[in-house]
């Protein structure tokens, strides 16, 4: 055997179709999600029979399939019928209700938007769904700064089923009583995937993307492993490109355990390195916002208070958060008027791995 002979070359890859890795690729057919998309499918179909659709706030932590799942239903939905308006919104992207007018009249493929305000938009928006029947999914509801879409789609809308993913479920919960009144929606808990599904969500993902055989089965169960210990999907593709980038630089023909280890240590630098230089009060600060998404900074404190050893000053407090915001750990939002003044609401902001 020549010294070079494992060695690719210059023309050569281990990837056949890298894509397939992308975090917003769309697999044909969506294994282990059927019952949710089933149970997705069962609010849209009084819609079929001319009768009004229920509303649903799907939610469950980070990367386990909640966006895939409902994009696969109205993909579904879009094969099926032209009397169903299928519309998805990123409230991530766009945060604003004049956005996500503007983002909807593109799908609506209205183009005359110039010059006209958020209510003209708003306006021609709910005339064009009027004529159909539609299924707006919001996902990252949240992270939208503002709800008076929704309150204007609930309330102007004749025949829709609305669609809400999160990741926080008590986030239904902070909205305006007049918004929850007229959503009245069904809940959908996605839960992560077990040691099965993620072995064989990756595994098929890998078929799809690799050269046959070029991985080491021992070196896939590693990233398998991984993935189910970090619950998130995202996590678990990433590992697979980054093992193959590692075995690419090595001229490498197998990805083997040595390149997944790589892939690993990347992973979780960027991981944890915001949060070795946090005292123990700043985590547990930071905790807290994480359990209670949407919190006015007064509110926080309060549990702050309760829930923290040590008694903390106001001022203290402040500052963390101020950290904690600088960090992008945390958001804080300065909302001014209402009985308190003004004051912040608090957010945890997971950082996605498209954010490294
Ligand atoms: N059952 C599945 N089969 C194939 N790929 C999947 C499956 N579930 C999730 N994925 C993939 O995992 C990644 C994360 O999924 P998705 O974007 O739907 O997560 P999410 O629950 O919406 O997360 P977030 O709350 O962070 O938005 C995507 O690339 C998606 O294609
Ligand atoms: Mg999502």
């Amino acid at each position: 055997m020549g010294l070079f002979d494992n060695m690719l070359k210059d023309n050569e890859s281990l990837f056949m179709n890298e894509i397939a890795l992308d975090y917003d690729f769309m697999p044909k057919i969506l294994k282990f999600r059927e019952n949710e998309q089933q149970r997705i499918a069962e609010c849209i179909r009084p819609l079929f029979q001319k009768r009004n659709g229920s509303n649903m706030i799907v939610h469950g932590a980070p990367g386990i399939g909640k966006t895939v799942a409902a994009k696969k239903v109205l993909e579904n939905l879009e094969e099926e019928t032209d009397d169903i308006i299928p519309i998805y919104i990123n409230c991530w992207q766009n945060n604003s209700t004049y956005k996500i007018i503007l983002e909807m009249c593109e799908k609506l493929n209205y183009k005359l938007t110039m010059n006209k305000n958020t209510v003209e938009l708003m306006k021609i928006v709910v005339g064009l769904l009027n004529k159909k029947t539609s299924v707006l999914v919001f996902d990252e509801i949240d992270k939208a700064d503002d709800l008076d879409f929704l309150y204007t789609f609930l309330e102007q809308l004749y025949r829709k089923s609305i669609i809400l993913i999160t990741n926080y479920k008590t986030h239904v919960l902070k909205m305006d009583d007049r918004i929850k009144s007229r959503l009245t929606p069904e809940t959908l808990e996605f839960k992560p995937y077990n040691s099965e599904e993620i072995n064989g969500i990756l595994r098929q993902r890998l078929e799809w993307a690799f050269v046959n055989s070029v991985w080491d089965e021992e070196a896939f169960q590693l990233v398998a492993a991984k993935t189910l210990e970090f619950e998130d999907m995202r996590k678990g593709l990433y590992l697979l490109k980054e093992s193959g980038n590692a075995a690419e630089t090595k001229s490498s023909r197998k990805i083997t355990m040595e390149h997944v280890k790589k892939a690993i240590e990347k992973l979780e630098s960027f991981s944890k390195t915001d949060l070795s230089q946090l005292s123990d009060n700043e985590k547990k600060i930071l905790e807290l916002i994480k359990q209670n998404p949407n919190c006015r900074m007064g509110d926080l404190y309060k549990q702050v208070q309760e829930k923290t050893k040590d008694s903390i000053s106001y001022k203290t407090f402040q500052r963390t958060v101020e950290k904690l915001a600088k960090l992008k750990l945390i958001t804080a939002k300065k909302i001014t008027g209402g009985a308190e003044g003004s004051t912040k609401i608090l957010n945890p902001k997971e950082k996605k791995l498209t954010e490294f």
